[in-house]
C-alpha cells in the first residue's frame, strides 16, 4: 500500500527531455519503470481489495446471460446474436421462436435448467410469453450497464454524477455506419444538437479543478466522441478521396460548432478496412487553413494493430509538421474478434496481434511513445487493465509528467473503483459515456459483452478468476507462465456437431450365390417348386397400407412358358392412381421429419429381409423374367446392395463435412422433394425397382412404385418387403397397372414431385417433356425427372487383345441376362488386324450359347 502519488521536480522534467529525443528509454530507466509499474499497481489493487462492489460487480458475471455465455464458445456466440437481434423482435413469440432457434443448436451445451426451460416455453404459451419478458429484462439490464441514458438530458444526468466523484465525460451518441445520406444528416444534426444543448448546461456546472484545469490548457468541459461511419454512408479505406470529401462536408459544421461552443472533438476508431481513410479524414481536414490551429480534438490508436506503431509515428511528424498538438486515444481495440475472423475469412494476413501479451505489450511501447511525444500528440491512455494504466503513470513520473498532463480514460459501466483508485491518485479519469437508442447501440452493447466474456479480459480474470495482483501485473515483455489459456478462435474453426461421416468404403457388395454348393441348388429348387406351388394367385394394389383390388387385371406369364399365368396383378386405374398419391403426401410429414439414419434403418431391415427370402425371390424372377439362376440371384444380390448403400450414401449425405469459414456458420442439407413416381421397367425387375425406390424413401420422400406390366407380382414380393421392415402405411405404395393409364397419371398429378424412370428412350424422354409442360403456371413443384435410357454401348477389341477374354466378354455382355442389360454391349469395334479372327470366333461362340427355359 505505500504508493504515494509524488510531483515531479522541474529539473527532472528536463532531465528527460532526452529519452523523448530518443523516443525510447535506457535500460536504467526501464527498471526503473518497471519498479514504479509494480508499485502503482499494487497500489490500485489494495484500493480495490478494500472495496466493494467490484468493478463489473461480480454479480454482472453471475448473470445468466454473462455465465451461460462463457461456458462455451458456442454458446456464447448463439447468445450474442440473440442479444443482437432482441431489439428488433415486436412479440413475444418472436423472441421465444428466436431464443429456439438461435439455442436449440447449442442445447446440447446448456446447463440442464436451461434446456428445461426452453422445452417448457414453447412461443404462444403463457411461459413462452413469461420466457420473453425475462429474456428482454435481462438483456435490458446488460445495456444500462454500458449505455449512460436514452436521452442528451438522462446523460448529462449521469455525467454530473461522474463530475461529483471528480470524474470527467466524453459522450458518444450510439450509431455508426449509416446506410443513407439522410441517415448521416441526421447524426450530424443529432451532433450539432448535443453540442448546443449539452454546451450551456456542462457551462454551469460548479468547476472541478482536477477536471478542468489541464496541464496544457483548459480542458473543454463538453467532450463528443463520434464514428466517421456515421457521417458517410460509403465511408470506405478504397476511397480516402471520397470519404474526405463526404465526412468533410458534414464534419466541419461540426468542428465549427465544437469550437464555438468551447467543446472537444474525438475521432474513434473502427475496424481496421476504416482507419486509413479515419487518418485521412482526420489529417487532411486539420491541415485545412480554418482548423490548422485546432487543438481541442483527439484520435484513437489501436495497440493491437500489427501496424500500430507505424501510423503513431506518421501521426507525430504530421503533428510536428501541423505545428499544433492533438489527442491521440492509445486503445488495445474493441474489434478484436471481427478483425481475426474477417480476416480468415477472405485470406487475409490477420492486422491484429494474436496473443493478448503482444497487443498489452505493444500498447505499453506505444503509451512510452505517446508520452515521450506528448508535446505533439497529448496523451489519452485509455484501458480498464491495472498493469496497462500503472505503467503509463510509471513512464509519466519518469519523465516527470505531472498528473495534469496525462488523461486516462475507461468506458461507462466498466472498473469503477479503479477509477475512483485513479482520480485519487490526481489523475483526470474521462469517462466515455454513450448514450441513445437501444437498436443504433447495439453493436456497442454487443463489442462489450464479447470483451468482457473473452478469455482474455483483464476484468474476467481480474474479478471473474481472481487472478492474483502479481500475475495481473506481470510485464507482457517477459516469459508468460506455460499455461495461457486457449486462444478465443483456434486456428480451425470448432468441431462441427454433426455426427462424423461414415465412410461409403463401410459397403460391401451381397455375394452371389454359388450354385456349385449343393445346398444351394436344392435351396433354389425347393424355392422354384414353391412358388409353382403358389402359380395363379392374384395380387392387389397397396395404397396407404391397404389391399385394393381392382375390376381389372393384370396377367403376368413365365416367358419361358408363355403358356402359364404365373399370377394377376390388379390394374390401378387413374382414380387409383390419384388415391396412391393422397395417400403418399399424407404419410410424407411424418416420414420426412424422421433422421436419415432411421430410415436407412428400414431400408437396413428390408435388405435382411431380402437375404432371408433370397431364395424365394430368385425363384420368382426366373418365372417371372426368364433369367436364368445365375442372374436371377444376382438381381436379389443388387436390390440388397441397393439397400445398404443407400442407407449408408443416406447417413452420409446427412453428415456433410464441415463448410463454415470463419465467421460464417452454414448448414448443408438435403431436404426431400416430395411424392416420387417410380416407374420400373422388367429387365431387372427387383433390383431397379429396388433401388429407385430405395434412394427415393432414405432421402424422405414417399414413393407410389409402379413395375413394368410384364413384373408386377415380383414388385408384390417388394412391397411385402417394405411392409416386413415396418415402414409406415402410406410412405410406399404399390400401383401395377398399365403404363399408359397410371404411368401417365402419375406423371401428370400435379403433387408427384419426382420422377425416377427407367426404360426405353422413347418412353424417358416423353416423360421428361411432359412432365415439363405440367410443370408450367400453378403447379406447386417442378417435376423432376431422373431417366436412364437404354444406349448403345461399344466394346473396342484391340489388336493385341488377349481374344478368348475377348470373345468371352462380348458374349456375356451382349447376351448374358438375355441381353437385357442396359449396358449390354450392342456394337464391337474391332481392329483390322484381328477382326477376321475375332468375328470368326464370335459367331462360333455364339453359335454355341444354348437358349431356353429359364427353369
Ligand atoms: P484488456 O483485457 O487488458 O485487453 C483486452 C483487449 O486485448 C481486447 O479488447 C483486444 O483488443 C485485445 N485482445 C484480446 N484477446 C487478444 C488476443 N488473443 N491477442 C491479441 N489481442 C487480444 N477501441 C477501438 O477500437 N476504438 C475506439 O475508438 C475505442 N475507444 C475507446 C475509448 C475508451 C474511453 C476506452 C476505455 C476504450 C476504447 N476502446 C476503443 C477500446 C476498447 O473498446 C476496449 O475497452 C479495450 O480494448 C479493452 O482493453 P483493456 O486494456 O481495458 O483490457
Ligand atoms: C466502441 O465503440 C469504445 O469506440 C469504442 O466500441
Amino acid at each position: 500500500m505505500g504508493f504515494i502519488p509524488r510531483q515531479p521536480a522541474t529539473s527532472l522534467l528536463i532531465a528527460r527531455q532526452d529519452a523523448a529525443v530518443r523516443d525510447t528509454f535506457s535500460q536504467r530507466d526501464r527498471a526503473a519503470i518497471e519498479r514504479t509499474t509494480q508499485e502503482v499497481g499494487r497500489y490500485i489493487f489494495a484500493r480495490l481489495a478494500s472495496q466493494h462492489p467490484t468493478p463489473l460487480e461480480r454479480r454482472w458475471w453471475d448473470d445468466r446471460i454473462m455465465s451461460w455465455a462463457m461456458q462455451d464458445e458456442r454458446v456464447k456466440a448463439q447468445m450474442f446474436r440473440f442479444v443482437d437481434v432482441l431489439p428488433m423482435l415486436d412479440t413475444s413469440q418472436a423472441v421465444v421462436e428466436h431464443l429456439h432457434e438461435y439455442l436449440g443448436t447449442v442445447a446440447g451445451a446448456l446447463p440442464r435448467a436451461a434446456r428445461l426451460g426452453l422445452s417448457l416455453a414453447p412461443p404462444n404459451t403463457l411461459a413462452g410469453r413469461a420466457l420473453a419478458l425475462a429474456a428482454r429484462r435481462n438483456v435490458l439490464g446488460q445495456a444500462r450497464r454500458f449505455i449512460a441514458g436514452a436521452t442528451v438530458h438522462e446523460t448529462l444526468a449521469a455525467a454530473m454524477r461522474e463530475r461529483k466523484q471528480r470524474g470527467d465525460i466524453a459522450l458518444d451518441l450510439l450509431g455508426e455506419a449509416v446506410t443513407s445520406d439522410d441517415e448521416a444528416d441526421r447524426y450530424q444534426q443529432a451532433y450539432l444538437s448535443l453540442l448546443s444543448e449539452a454546451a450551456p448546461v456542462v457551462a454551469a456546472w460548479p468547476e472541478v479543478p482536477q477536471v478542468d484545469r489541464g496541464l496544457f490548457a483548459p480542458v473543454p468541459r463538453l467532450n463528443v466522441s463520434l464514428k466517421l461511419t456515421a457521417l458517410d454512408p460509403r465511408f470506405s479505406g478504397v476511397d480516402p478521396a471520397g470519404a474526405i470529401r463526404r465526412v468533410g462536408s458534414r464534419l466541419r459544421p461540426l468542428l465549427r460548432a465544437a469550437s464555438e461552443q468551447g467543446a472537444f472533438v474525438n475521432v474513434d476508431m473502427e475496424s481496421y478496412d476504416k482507419k486509413s481513410a479515419t487518418l485521412a479524414v482526420f489529417q487532411s481536414i486539420l491541415d485545412e487553413a480554418e482548423f490548422r490551429g485546432v487543438t481541442n480534438v483527439g484520435i484513437v490508436t489501436q495497440a493491437y494493430l500489427r501496424d500500430s506503431e507505424a501510423d503513431l509515428r506518421q501521426l507525430c511528424a504530421w503533428a510536428e509538421r501541423r505545428g499544433a498538438p492533438v489527442w491521440v486515444r492509445l486503445v488495445k481495440g474493441a474489434y478484436w474478434d471481427y478483425e481475426t475472423i474477417h480476416a480468415r475469412s477472405v485470406g487475409w494476413p490477420v492486422p491484429v496481434f494474436q496473443e493478448k501479451r503482444e497487443t498489452d505489450a505493444n500498447f505499453e511501447r506505444l503509451t512510452e511513445l505517446l508520452i515521450l511525444k506528448h508535446q505533439s500528440l497529448r496523451p489519452a491512455i485509455a484501458s480498464h487493465n491495472v498493469r496497462s494504466l500503472a505503467h503509463a503513470i510509471a513512464v509519466a513520473r519518469q519523465i516527470g509528467l505531472p498528473t495534469g498532463g496525462l488523461e486516462l480514460q475507461m468506458l461507462y459501466g466498466m472498473a469503477d473503483p479503479i477509477k475512483q483508485a485513479l482520480v485519487d491518485l490526481g489523475y483526470r479519469v474521462r469517462i466515455y459515456m454513450p448514450f441513445g437508442e437501444l437498436i443504433p447501440g447495439m453493436a456497442y452493447l454487443v463489442r462489450r459483452l464479447l470483451e468482457n466474456t473473452s478469455n482474455d479480459s483483464f476484468l474476467r480474470a481480474s474479478f471473474l478468476e481472481d487472478a492474483p495482483p502479481e500475475e495481473l501485473l506481470m510485464n507482457p515483455l517477459e516469459p508468460q507462465p506455460p499455461a495461457s489459456p486457449p486462444a478465443q478462435f483456434p486456428a480451425h474453426p470448432p468441431a462441427p456437431t454433426a455426427p462424423p461421416r461414415p465412410p461409403l468404403t463401410q459397403f460391401k457388395n451381397e455375394p452371389p450365390v454359388d450354385f456349385a454348393i449343393p445346398t444351394e441348388r436344392d435351396a433354389l429348387l425347393a424355392a422354384l417348386a414353391d412358388a409353382r406351388a403358389g402359380f395363379g394367385q392374384r395380387y392387389p394394389l397397396v395404397i396407404g397400407g391397404e389391399r385394393v383390388d381392382t375390376a381389372d387385371h393384370l396377367n403376368s406369364r413365365d416367358p419361358s412358358h408363355t403358356a402359364t399365368v404365373v399370377g394377376a396383378t390388379a390394374s390401378a386405374t387413374a382414380a387409383d392412381a390419384d388415391r396412391a398419391v393422397a395417400s403418399a403426401r399424407a404419410a410424407l410429414p411424418a416420414w420426412s421429419a424422421l433422421s436419415a439414419h432411421d430410415r436407412a434403418e428400414h431400408l437396413r431391415a428390408a435388405a435382411r429381409q431380402m437375404r432371408r427370402r433370397r431364395s424365394e425371390l430368385t425363384a420368382w424372377i426366373i418365372y417371372e423374367s426368364g433369367k436364368g439362376w445365375i442372374e436371377a440371384d444376382a438381381d436379389v444380390a443388387e436390390a440388397i446392395d441397393f439397400c445398404d448403400y443407400y442407407a449408408l450414401g443416406a447417413e452420409w449425405m446427412a453428415a456433410p463435412p464441415h463448410i463454415d469459414a470463419p465467421g460464417e456458420e452454414n448448414r448443408l442439407e438435403y431436404l426431400p422433394r416430395g411424392v416420387a413416381a417410380i416407374i420400373a421397367p422388367w429387365n431387372f425387375p427387383l433390383a431397379i425397382l429396388t433401388g429407385m425406390t430405395a434412394a427415393a424413401l432414405v432421402t424422405g420422400n414417399t414413393a407410389i412404385m409402379k413395375p413394368a406390366e410384364q413384373t408386377s407380382i415380383i414388385a408384390a414380393k417388394l412391397m411385402e418387403i417394405w411392409e416386413e421392415a415396418q415402414i409406415p402405411p402410406g410412405v410406399v405404395n404399390y400401383l401395377p397397372g398399365r403404363g399408359e393409364v397410371v404411368g401417365a397419371r402419375l406423371v401428370e398429378h400435379p403433387q408427384v414431385a419426382l420422377i425416377a424412370f427407367t426404360g426405353s428412350r422413347e418412353v424417358g424422354l416423353a416423360i421428361n417433356r411432359r412432365a415439363a409442360e405440367v410443370s408450367g403456371a400453378g403447379a406447386p413443384v417442378v417435376k423432376h425427372v431422373i431417366a436412364e435410357m437404354g444406349g448403345k454401348n461399344a466394346i473396342i477389341i484391340d489388336d493385341d487383345a488377349d481374344l478368348d477374354e475377348a470373345v468371352l466378354g462380348v458374349l456375356k455382355s451382349a447376351f448374358g441376362y438375355q441381353g437385357q442389360k442396359c449396358s449390354a454391349c450392342s456394337r464391337a469395334v474391332v481392329l483390322h488386324g484381328v477382326y477376321d479372327a475375332f468375328v470368326n470366333r464370335l459367331v462360333g461362340a455364339a453359335r454355341s450359347l444354348e437358349l431356353g427355359p429359364a427353369d
